[in-house]
């Protein structure tokens, strides 16, 4: 019985699997949490000369999943003009991370390291920038 099921359920979890990954919405501040997470193995792979950590880490940040058009829209209609340098801090952290990914692979510690500082600055700069009015006008519409 249970030989016959595991099959079906495996090619259901096939199935099912790529339409929970477009439904399923995140947030910005879930995606951020994961940053964080990823900052920290990241950090940790240069304390630990692990660049296969970094370059792991480094993909993942690059990748992070899109900010929803929900929420967009609400950032938009609180920065107004200066949403571009909003998006810019975010394709700041985008390229970096992906130049740190590349130079991790190479073992360029040199160039794997000035992009992490470059990556570092650009999500402080967005911190201190926005995160404040950010938070504030999406846990209003919450
Ligand atoms: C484009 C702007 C921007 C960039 C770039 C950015 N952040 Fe954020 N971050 C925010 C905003 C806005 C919030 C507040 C979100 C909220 O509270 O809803 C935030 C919040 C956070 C938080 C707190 C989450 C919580 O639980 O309250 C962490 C951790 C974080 N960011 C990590 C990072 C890391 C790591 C990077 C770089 C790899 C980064 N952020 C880059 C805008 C940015």
């Amino acid at each position: 019985m249970l030989k016959k099921r595991v099959p079906l359920l495996a090619g259901l979890a096939i199935i099912l699997l790529p339409i929970t990954a477009i439904t399923d919405e995140t947030t910005l501040k879930a995606i951020m949490q994961e940053l964080r997470q990823h900052f920290v193995d990241v950090s940790d792979g240069f304390l630990l000369d692990d660049f296969d950590k970094v370059a792991e880490g480094a993909l993942a940040i690059a990748e992070h999943p899109r900010i929803p058009p929900e929420q967009v829209q609400l950032v938009a209609g609180e920065l107004g003009a200066e949403m571009p340098v909003f998006k810019n801090f975010d394709v700041q952290v985008h390229e970096l991370s992906l130049e740190m990914y590349k130079a991790a692979k190479e073992r360029d510690r040199g160039t794997a390291v000035a992009a992490y500082q470059g990556m570092v600055a650009a999500c402080f700069d967005c911190h201190f920038a926005y995160r404040e009015r950010v938070a504030a006008v999406l846990k209003e519409a919450d």
